[in-house]
């Protein structure tokens, strides 16, 4: 493994997030405002020959896992052909190239996407009741969505292999109630659905009392099935996952208001402009898009980017040894929204 991607934690960084735009078709209510985000000029967006170009950095440095996010990955038009790039690089040391998805384009795009080689799909859904996805989405698509998991089946049923986690974020007295309903999806289905505690950003109208934490969430389903078992998690993973005994599936939590998981985190981001950064909570970042289109000889990124990467990491101690708080996200402007993405 090359140290260009070893952080001062000695934590090697070999999964890549990139952000294929900051748009998106929906506008979750502890997301997006009404009237969606900000948007860059085009030109200073990065084009897909300078996705890949970095995708091949990185899986060339070690990176072996890249998930495509957002805004809504899906919407970029030409992302199925970017996915064949980016899956080109399988025999490079590209393991599993994941899609996050709000699943409203998904069914359509789903089987080329599994051609190129995508591995894992985890799609947000935060409710199973029509009329609830249009309030919590403020938008119609429930359907859609419950295609896309239909056409992830089939496949799979095909051999497709494609690992399908569901993401749904808990709000108090908005879909509290559903932590069973999407519990029992996992009783027949080889899915992980993951329950995520609600963070506050800016604009998102985030308040404590709104937040369902993840010890409320795990009373709320043990004292509706005995004996929750705990699943190993992976070494690097955010969530922590259980089972139900029985179940085929499995559930999980992502506990970043309550419990913080910095010191496992082996992820790196690249903003759907170019900017590379290391921490959800942190503000530094860096142009890879500037260092990129500043050097013209066709083969740009070495020694500079080299030396962006050292730089980067010394931030991340910084940060670390600040503690970072996640309450103080507000704080921590509308990127967070295409970081998480
Ligand atoms: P896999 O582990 O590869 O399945 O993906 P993931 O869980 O990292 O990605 P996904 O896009 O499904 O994001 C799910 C949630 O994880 C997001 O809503 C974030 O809340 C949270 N998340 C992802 N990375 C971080 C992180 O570094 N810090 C914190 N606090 N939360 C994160
Ligand atoms: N709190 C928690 N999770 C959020 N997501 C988006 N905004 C928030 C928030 N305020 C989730 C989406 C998606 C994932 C990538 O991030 O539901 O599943
Ligand atoms: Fe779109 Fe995802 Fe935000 Fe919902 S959570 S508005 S689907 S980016």
């Amino acid at each position: 493994f090359s140290d260009f991607l070893t952080d001062t934690f000695h934590r090697q960084h070999d999964y890549l997030r990139i952000s294929l735009t900051e748009r998106c078709n929906l506008r979750c209510v502890y997301c997006m405002p009404e009237e969606g985000v900000p948007l860059s000029p085009p030109r200073e967006l990065l084009t897909t020959p300078e996705i890949v170009m970095l995708s091949s950095l990185f899986v060339s440095q070690g990176v072996n896992k890249i998930r495509l996010t957002g805004g809504e990955p899906t919407i970029r038009k030409d992302i199925l052909s970017l996915m064949k790039q980016i899956g080109a690089l399988r025999p490079h040391g590209l393991r599993e190239l994941c899609l996050t998805t709000n699943g409203i384009a998904l069914h359509r795009k789903l089987e080329g996407m599994v051609e190129a080689g995508l591995t894992g799909v985890n799609l947000s859904l935060d409710t199973l009741d029509p009329w609830q996805f249009q309030i919590m989405t403020r938008r119609k698509g429930f359907d859609a969505v419950m295609k896309s998991i239909e056409r992830v089946f089939e496949l799979n049923k095909h051999g497709a292999g494609i690992k399908l986690k569901i993401n749904a974020v808990i709000m108090r007295g908005i879909n509290d109630r559903e932590i069973i309903p999407f519990v029992e999806m996992t009783r027949e289905k080889d899915i992980e659905v993951r329950f995520i505690e609600y963070m506050p950003f800016d604009g998102n109208k985030w308040n404590e009392g709104k937040m369902f934490s993840y010890n409320e969430m795990l009373d709320r389903i043990r004292e509706k099935y005995r004996g929750l078992e705990k699943v190993r998690d992976h070494k690097n993973d955010t969530s922590k996952t259980f089972k139900i005994p029985g179940f085929v599936g499995k559930i999980g939590f992502i506990t970043s208001m309550t419990h913080n998981f910095c010191g496992t985190c082996n992820r790196l981001r690249i903003t759907s402009d170019g900017n590379l950064k290391v921490c959800l909570f942190g503000n530094a970042e860096v142009s890879l898009r500037d260092i990129l289109r500043e050097s013209n000889d066709g083969n740009p990124i070495d020694e500079e980017t080299y030396k962006t990467m050292r730089r980067i990491a010394a931030d991340r101690q910084l940060e670390i040894s600040n503690e970072p708080a996640p309450l103080n996200l507000a704080a921590n402007e509308r990127r967070l929204l295409e970081v998480i993405g």
